[in-house]
């Protein structure tokens, strides 16, 4: 159960429900698509707003008897670090996810660096609307907007990414991207950042595809 009451917060959508969809696949009692569950040890869910993925995730965490990993949940909005909590409460989950406020990695603890197996970005994956300017600019085009190319806010992530993985044992990072974006451009600057991507699943919705990708 996930309410969404706020003016600035992103409703789950087709992008969000291609990632949990995704992950009701390839999680089974002892797997998350091919990694044992007991070495998962820290997730983390960037962007979370409304938390429905990361509260989707620690319920399959309370259900599942060798699936002890911790859940980070963050975003650079403060309001929806207040709308995922509160939906956390909603799912009787007893203060287990850490919210953290942050623009990226920005605000992370130190003892955070090298923590995570698993990363998940649903990112703002859209082009920058010339309509926008700074002063029309509100809350919610955090959600949507990825700069001039549509997808600068997740190659800083990307940048960032790698002093917060645990590359000692196998990690997977998840995001979604558009083709209303220059998705052969994106992935030759993700290989240039030395990661490996693949396309795991799509979903074609009005106007684009919606494109889910791992790296790891
Ligand atoms: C497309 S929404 C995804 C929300 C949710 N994860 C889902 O799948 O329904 C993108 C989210 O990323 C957040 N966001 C945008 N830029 C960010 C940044 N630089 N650092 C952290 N979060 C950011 C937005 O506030 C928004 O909640």
């Amino acid at each position: 159960m996930i309410e969404y009451d706020f003016e600035n917060i992103y409703p789950p959508s087709e992008d969000t429900y291609l990632i949990i969809d995704y992950f009701k696949r390839k999680l089974s009692k002892t797997h998350f698509d091919g990694i044992n569950l007991s070495k998962i040890k820290n997730v983390l869910d960037l962007g979370t707003g409304t938390g429905i993925i990361a509260i989707f995730l620690q319920l399959a965490i309370l259900q599942k008897i060798n699936f002890i990993a911790n859940i980070v949940a963050s975003d650079i909005l403060g309001e929806a670090i207040i709308c995922a909590k509160k939906n956390e409460a909603l799912n009787k989950i007893q203060k287990k996810i850490r919210f953290i406020r942050s623009d990226i990695f920005n605000s992370f603890p130190e003892n955070l660096r090298n923590a995570f197996n698993i990363m998940i970005f649903n990112p703002p994956y859209l082009p920058s609307s010339h309509l926008i300017n700074n002063d029309n600019r509100k809350n919610i085009d955090l959600s949507w907007d990825g700069g001039f190319t549509g997808f600068e806010v997740l190659l800083n992530f990307l940048k960032k990414a790698k002093d917060y993985l645990n590359l000692e044992n196998q990690y997977y990072i998840y995001f979604v991207s558009s083709s209303r974006t220059n998705l052969t451009i994106l992935y030759k600057q993700i290989e240039n950042l030395g990661f490996k991507n693949e396309i795991v699943d799509r979903k074609h919705v009005f106007f684009e595809d919606l494109v889910l990708n791992r790296i790891g």
